[in-house]
């Protein structure tokens, strides 16, 4: 059983260390952690804590972030905006850098890789024979590393490949037995996933055109919301774009983004 105070504890270091608001979230945090505490022989969460916290960079701290991220995701997710970017943004995108054939594009929280990977089958389709002239890499980031580890194998059930159009199920993988796919080594190599915590300093020294930031802002609360906002913001291309998740909103009088469209906006 976990305490009050043992779960408040749990609450502040995560969300100093993530961003993710867990107070509401005491089932949740229960369910993850006590298997583990169990597994682990740990007496009290307090004993765990007392590692996880000497020991910032250690195996505990990284098993309490991956346990307590929500990585649910999907490929085609919320669909719409894949096909606004291969039809609106990315025609504009390429008049715009004919001359240095250089797309900047980041996926803030990647998980297990089925929206990257989207994203980097939409370029290929989109450039078509003249891909190999542009430079296109994905950048796809998150903070839980079992998942980017799951991305990078790029390993998955056939039932959720098969909700991507048929064309490209066909083209970028392979059937690795009855149930399963792999992502074609062509379309690997177009993704380079990171870890990396979005409450660290953002890293690019190139400006960005195109963020997709989905399905990750609803675990912070509204400051740190609008803090990380102002930090792509910054990092961003002039009429550069901004995807977040459907069910996420954006309150127009903190941010300098404009509004495009439901959940897409630009610089
Ligand atoms: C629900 S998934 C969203 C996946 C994908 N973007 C989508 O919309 O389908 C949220 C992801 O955000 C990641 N995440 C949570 N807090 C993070 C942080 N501070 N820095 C980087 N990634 C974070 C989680 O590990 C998780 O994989």
């Amino acid at each position: 059983m976990i305490t009050e105070q043992e779960f408040q504890r749990i609450v502040s270091y995560v969300k100093r260390k993530s961003g993710i608001n867990l107070s509401e979230k005491k089932v949740l945090v229960q369910g993850r952690l006590d298997n583990y505490m169990q597994r682990n022989g740990y007496s009290s969460y307090h004993e765990f804590m007392d590692l996880v916290e000497k020991f910032p960079n250690g195996p505990e701290a990284e098993d309490l972030l991956n346990s307590l991220t929500t990585n649910h995701t999907y490929f085609w997710r919320e669909s719409d905006q894949f096909l606004y970017l291969k039809q609106q943004v990315f025609p504009e995108l390429k008049r715009h850098t004919e001359n240095t054939k250089d797309w900047r594009i980041w996926c803030a929280a990647s998980s297990t890789g089925e929206e990257p990977y989207t994203l980097a089958m939409l370029c290929m389709d989109f450039l078509g024979l003249e891909y190999p002239e542009w430079d296109t890499t994905i950048l796809a980031t998150d903070i839980d590393t079992k998942v980017l580890e799951k991305a990078v194998r790029g390993v998955y059930a056939k039932n959720s490949v098969e909700q991507l159009p048929q064309q490209y199920v066909r083209r970028f993988f392979r059937p690795v037995n009855q149930e399963q796919y792999q992502v074609k080594e062509e379309l690997k190599k177009q993704v380079l996933f990171r870890q990396f915590n979005l409450m660290n300093q953002l890293p690019f020294r190139k400006p960005l055109h195109v963020v997709f930031i989905r399905n990750v802002m609803i675990y912070f609360d509204e400051k740190t919301k609008e803090k990380l906002l102002e930090n792509i913001y910054e990092k961003m291309a002039p009429g550069g774009y901004l995807f977040i998740g459907s069910t996420e909103s954006m309150s127009q009088s903190n941010t300098r983004f404009r509004y495009v469209r439901p959940s897409i906006y630009r610089k």
